[in-house]
């Protein structure tokens, strides 16, 4: 029998060692580490590098092959028994601003406790396995988001990439350079035979519902935008309201408006105003222009672009009223991704065979597997969120879940690898 298959019956099931991967996890969050327990390790920043080098260590001292691509993918190989592309398991590193420890990191950090297990166990897997991070997952220095990722699988041209100007005036280009994480390895390599990514759900629904295990079905469309205002600047005393062109009046519409029409949809429609910056941002002054982003999600894509078409007939209709100009950037825009049905069905079966509860759902957040989806089976699987809280310092998931979704990952990935 095939060792990598798994015992014998009545053997017990191969199982990751919990400590381990709560301590990688601990000690990663060090890095870029913010009050609260929380982390900031922006793409491409210091941090990051910080962060990157201590999982490069680790893949090294797993006796992974490190290979870094001209995106800074960063992808470790574990030779199977024979030659072809690895069955690929990873997420990303980076963070938000007042990111947690979990969103990203455990999927590659749990990637490495698979390995680290099978070395312990002396198996050898019939294909190769991988675990990867992809640069800027997360799209909040340089849009669009899953950056690495896109540019993995031939949906973005590396030099655009490259090219592309951060919240902060900095190149992806120049940063990667910096940060020494310009590799040389063609990106799109290796290829990959299936993916399957562990992630928390980042959503209160597994948790209220009681479950351990998300079979994630697929991810929902995403549109990005960023809207400029150009008004304007006044005396905020001596203006009277009809004859005020106000920069920030209309991107306050604006939001408002986003907020009605996800209530008016209704059901999976999401709609966010994260951020906003006015000029000259003074009490006494009327704002003479108002940069600010818009983040529509839909798990229909014709839904999803009935939200667009609603916004968009209120920024001309404001635009006109308002008297000011309004221009559009659009950041990213991502159709809704379904998974591969016969790996969703894995991962399900292989939660229950271990006794575990799992339920289908469909991911909220962006994930580095909806583009992998797009040259390889690929899945997800995901564990519980405290109170449905992520992109803040207090995302948390029990480790019990993050044990169990560990060991679902691994048994995941030896049977694509077997
Ligand atoms: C990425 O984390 C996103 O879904 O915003
Ligand atoms: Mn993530
Ligand atoms: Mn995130």
């Amino acid at each position: 029998m095939d060792k990598a298959m798994g015992a014998p019956s009545g053997a017990p099931q191969l199982r990751i060692d919990a400590g381990r991967l709560a301590a990688r996890i601990d000690a990663l969050a060090q890095v870029g580490a913010i009050p609260g327990g929380g982390v900031c390790r922006l793409a491409l920043s210091e941090e990051d590098r910080a962060g990157r080098d201590r999982v490069v260590g680790w893949m090294r001292e797993l006796g992974l092959a490190v290979s870094v691509d001209a995106i800074g993918n960063v992808v470790g190989v574990r030779a199977g028994l024979e030659a072809g592309p690895p069955v690929m398991t990873g997420s990303h590193i980076d963070t938000v601003r007042t990111g947690g420890r979990y969103d990203g990191n455990l999927g590659v950090l749990a990637g490495l406790e698979v390995i680290h297990s099978l070395n312990d166990a002396g198996i050898v897997t019939r294909r190769a396995l991988a675990v990867a991070f992809f640069t800027n997952e997360e799209g909040a220095r340089f849009n669009p988001d899953m950056m690495g990722s896109l540019v993995y699988v031939g949906g973005l041209p590396l030099a655009e990439a490259l090219a592309t100007v951060g919240i902060d005036g900095e190149a992806v280009g120049d940063c990667l350079h910096r940060i020494g994480y310009d590799g040389t390895q063609p990106c799109g390599q290796p290829a990959v035979h299936a993916y399957v990514e562990l992630h928390v759900e980042q959503g209160p629904v597994l948790e209220a519902e009681g479950y351990t295990i998300g079979a994630v079905e697929g991810v929902q469309g995403i549109s990005w935008t960023e809207y400029t205002v150009l008004g304007v600047s006044n005396h905020a005393g001596t203006t009277p309201m009809r004859l005020r062109h106000d920069a920030g009046y209309a991107a306050c519409a604006i939001a408002h408006r986003a907020r009605q029409i996800a209530r008016e949809l209704g059901g999976d429609q999401v709609a966010t105003v994260g951020s906003m910056t006015l000029s000259p941002n003074l009490v006494n002054v009327i704002a003479n222009k108002a940069v600010f982003t818009v983040d529509l999600r839909h798990t229909d894509e014709l839904i999803l672009q009935e939200a667009e078409r609603r916004l968009q007939a209120f920024v001309d209709e404001i635009a006109a009223a308002e008297g000011v100009g309004i221009s559009a950037r659009r950041l990213a825009r991502f159709e809704p991704v379904a998974f591969d049905p016969a790996s969703v069905s894995l991962v399900e079966a292989t939660a229950r065979s271990m006794g575990l509860s799992v339920k289908r759902l469909p991911s909220g957040a962006g994930h580095d597997a909806q583009m992998l989806a797009r040259v390889c089976p690929a899945a997800m699987i995901f564990v519980p969120s405290v109170g449905g809280i992520s992109h803040n310092v207090r995302e948390f998931t029990a480790p019990a879940d993050v044990e169990a979704g560990a060991n679902v990952l691994l048994q995941t990935l030896l049977k694509l690898a077997a």
